[in-house]
C-alpha cells in the first residue's frame, strides 16, 4: 500500500471516540504499509477504565473506522484480535487488495461523527436507522442492542442517580478534572475534553473551573446542589432526546469488549448518516465493573449498595438477563451541528514505523 493511503486510513482510525478523548492508540507499522499492529497506551489514573474495558471499546471503534476507510481505498483488512489479557496488543491487521471493491457509504460519516452534549429533537429518526440497527443485531450475536424512547422516566432516573453518584466519587472526579481542558495552552494539546464541548449552559469557563475542584464537589453534595448539576447535565438532556440505547455483551473478555467498540462505532456512524448525534453515559457500566472486578474499590459502602440496587432496577426494567454484561448506555437524537469539535493529536504521534 502507498504510504499516503495508509496515513489516510489511520487518520480515519483516530477520529474514533475515546473516554475523555484520551486517544489510547499506538500503530506499529512496517515500512511497506501492508500490515500493522494496533496497541493501546494505558493511562494509569483512569477511574472509569476498569481492567482496560473503556480502552478496549475505543480501540474497537478505531478498528471499525480503519476497516471502513480501508474498503473506501480499494483494500480489505483482515483483523486478528489479540485476546491475551496481559498483552498491550489489540490486533494485527493485514491489508489485502479488494477485488469486489465497494464504496462504503459510512466513510464520510467518520469525519462528521461527534458527541453532542446539548438538547436533541425528540422526534424519531428515519426508519432506515432502526432497520440498520436490526441488521446489526442480526449480524452480531455476541451483543444485544436495546432501544428505548426518550419518555422512559424510570430508565432516565436510573442514569441520573448513577450520575449523582459519579459527582460524589473522588476517583471519578479526579479523572474528569485531569482531562478537562480550559486554557488555550491546554486545548492546544489536542486531547482531553475542551470545556466548550461539555454542554455547560452558562458561565462555561467559570463552571469548568469549579468542576475541577473536589472541595466544590463536596460542598455541592452537602447543599444538594449536586442534584441540580446532575439534573442539568444528565436528566434534562435525557428528557430532550429521541431515544436511549443500552448495549450488553454475552461475556466480559478483551475480544468481546473490542468487538463491542466496533459495534458502537458502527451504530454511531449510522446515526450520523441520519443527522443524529449521541452522548454516552458510561459511568454506570464502568462502575458496575469496578464493583464486580475490583471489589468496589473507590466507593463508600453506601455508594456500592446504591449502585447494586441501580443494576437490579436496570436489569428488571430493560429485561436484561443476569449473564449479560452491561457495556454501554447512550442517548441519541437529531441536533444541530456542534460549533466546537473535539480535536485529535497529530497523526505522527500515533504511528511508529519499524523494519520488521
Ligand atoms: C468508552 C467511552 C466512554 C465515554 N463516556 C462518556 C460519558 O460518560 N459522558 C460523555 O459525555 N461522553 C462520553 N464519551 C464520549 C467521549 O468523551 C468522546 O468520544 C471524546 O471526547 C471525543 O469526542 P467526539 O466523540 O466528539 O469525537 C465516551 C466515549 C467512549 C468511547
Amino acid at each position: 500500500m502507498e504510504k499516503p493511503t495508509f496515513y489516510k486510513i489511520i487518520q480515519a482510525g483516530i477520529q474514533a471516540p475515546s473516554g475523555d478523548n484520551i486517544q489510547p492508540w499506538k500503530v506499529i507499522s512496517g515500512i511497506n504499509f501492508d500490515s500493522f499492529t494496533l496497541k493501546f497506551v494505558k493511562h494509569k489514573k483512569d477511574f472509569f477504565d476498569v481492567n482496560n474495558f473503556a480502552t478496549f471499546l475505543s480501540c474497537g471503534a478505531f478498528l471499525e473506522n480503519m476497516s471502513i476507510a480501508t474498503e473506501k481505498f480499494g483494500f480489505k483488512s483482515i483483523i486478528s484480535i489479540n485476546n491475551n489479557n496481559k498483552s498491550d496488543i489489540i490486533a494485527e491487521i493485514k491489508f489485502k487488495p479488494n477485488n469486489k471493491a465497494k464504496a462504503n457509504n459510512l466513510y464520510q460519516e467518520i469525519f462528521k461523527r461527534s458527541t453532542s452534549r446539548v438538547s436533541y429533537k425528540k422526534d424519531k429518526l428515519s426508519k432506515n436507522f432502526y432497520n440498520g440497527i436490526k441488521n446489526f443485531q442480526r449480524k452480531n450475536k455476541f451483543a444485544k442492542i436495546r432501544l428505548f424512547d426518550g419518555n422512559n422516566e424510570k430508565l432516565k432516573d436510573i442514569i441520573y442517580i448513577a450520575d449523582i453518584i459519579r459527582l460524589g466519587t473522588k476517583g471519578a472526579h479526579e479523572t474528569l478534572a485531569a482531562n478537562i481542558r480550559i486554557t488555550k495552552e491546554e486545548i492546544n494539546r489536542r486531547d482531553g475534553l475542551d470545556y466548550r464541548t461539555l454542554g455547560i449552559p452558562f458561565a462555561q469557563k467559570l463552571t469548568s473551573r469549579l468542576l475541577k475542584s473536589w472541595a466544590f464537589a463536596k460542598l455541592a453534595e452537602k447543599t444538594k446542589l449536586n442534584r441540580i448539576m446532575a439534573y442539568v447535565s444528565t436528566r434534562k438532556l435525557l428528557n430532550d432526546s429521541s431515544g436511549i440505547a443500552i448495549l450488553t455483551i454475552n461475556k466480559n473478555s478483551k475480544e468481546t469488549a473490542i468487538k463491542a467498540g466496533m459495534l458502537i462505532e458502527r451504530i454511531w456512524l449510522l446515526l450520523t448518516k441520519y443527522n443524529g448525534y449521541s452522548q454516552p453515559f458510561a459511568a454506570l457500566s464502568f462502575f458496575l465493573k469496578r464493583i464486580k472486578l475490583l471489589n468496589a474499590e473507590g466507593f463508600t459502602k453506601k455508594q456500592k449498595n446504591k449502585l447494586i440496587k441501580l443494576k437490579e432496577e436496570l436489569y428488571t426494567l430493560a429485561k436484561i438477563e443476569n449473564i449479560e454484561e452491561l457495556a454501554f448506555i447512550f442517548r441519541f437524537g437529531r441536533a444541530n451541528k456542534p460549533k466546537i469539535r473535539s480535536l485529535r493529536r497529530d497523526i505522527n504521534s500515533f504511528i511508529k514505523e519499524v523494519i520488521f
